[in-house]
Order: C-alpha cells, then structure tokens, then sequence
C-alpha cells in the first residue's frame, strides 16, 4: 500500500493487527505509563521535581520586587557585567531574573535557613540548574515559581541555564553563596 494512492480495500482499518505492530503499540504503551508515574514517584522519593507555588506575573512587576531586594541588600558586585550580590535576611523573600543571557543578581544565602524563592523570566524559557546539588527549575515567562529552599551545605554553587535559549544559551552562568551561620 502506497500513501500517495487510495487503499485498494476501502475497509482498511477492520484488517486483523499483524503480532510485531501489537507488540509495539505494548512496549510504547508500557513506557509512556513508566515514565507518566515516575514523575510523581521522583516527587515523593526524589530531590529534583520540587513542591512549588506559581503565579502569573509580567516582567515588569517581576523585575520591580527584584530590583527591590537589590537595593535593599546589596554587599558587592562581582564579574565584567557588575551583578550584584545580594544577602536577604535569612527567611525572607528572595528574586532572582532570568533574562537573554544572564542570571540576576547572585544571591547570597545562610546554611540551615529557609527562604522563598521567586525565579521568573523575562523574556523566553529558561532553566534553573543549581549544581552540584542538581536541582532543576523551569523558569517561565509570565508566571512567578516560588519555591521554599533551605540551604544544608555552604559554599560556593553554580547555576546554569539548563534549556536551549539561543546564542548565549553557554554563557548564562551565574553563582549562589551560602554561608556558613555565625
Ligand atoms: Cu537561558 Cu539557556
């Protein structure tokens, strides 16, 4: 049979499934479901898919609490492009902007203290990957993804954007400190 011809039996869809075409609806079956429930099983027994809260926000208003905190807590900047490090108190609110092709600004936090994270983008899909702890957050532009973190280890984390975002996609590195509690 030829897709470019007409079938030449009109009934085409009553002819008995040949065993190898079952066999593979079954295998595809079998692992759609495998990996439909391993997202909530990664939920419960798993580090990476966090609870979270989402609410729909737009650059502006984002960028607006962001600059905020900056203002408010800044200790330093670091690198070429003069990010601002910033230290919250420990258990507030913390923001952090995704933009083309930078992280903003670099926060800083305490070990064994518990802080709200606002991640959102400002322009398209990015990822939110802090390693070496290997949590991954997609950060999306419109809504607002609150996650309560409590950092167990200081020192110096990476974060890297873990969604194909364009050309500068490599370049959008950014830091995390947490600090050892006085
Ligand atoms: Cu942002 Cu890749």
């Amino acid at each position: 049979m030829s897709s470019l011809l007409p079938p030449s039996t009109r009934i085409w869809w009553k002819q008995p499934l040949d065993r190898v075409e079952g066999t593979w609806i079954a295998i595809a079956l079998v692992w759609c479901l495998t990996m439909f429930f391993m997202m909530p099983f990664w939920h419960v027994f798993g580090k990476q898919n966090l609870s979270n809260e989402a609410y729909r926000t737009t650059p502006e208003a984002f960028s607006r609490k962001t600059q905020e905190m900056v203002d408010k807590f800044t200790v330093r900047t670091e690198t070429d492009q003069q990010i601002p490090v910033v230290r919250p108190p420990a258990g507030s609110d913390v923001y952090m902007i995704a933009r083309l092709w930078q992280w903003w600004p670099i926060l800083e936090l305490e070990k064994g203290q518990s802080y709200r994270l606002h991640l959102s983008s400002m322009d398209y899909l990015h990822s939110f990957s802090l390693q070496p702890e290997n949590l991954n957050i997609q950060v999306i532009p419109g809504y607002e993804g609150v996650y309560t973190i409590t950092p167990t280890r200081a020192g110096k984390y990476s974060v890297v954007c873990n969604e194909f975002c364009g050309i500068g996609h490599h370049m959008m590195v950014s830091n995390l400190y947490v600090l050892e509690t006085k």
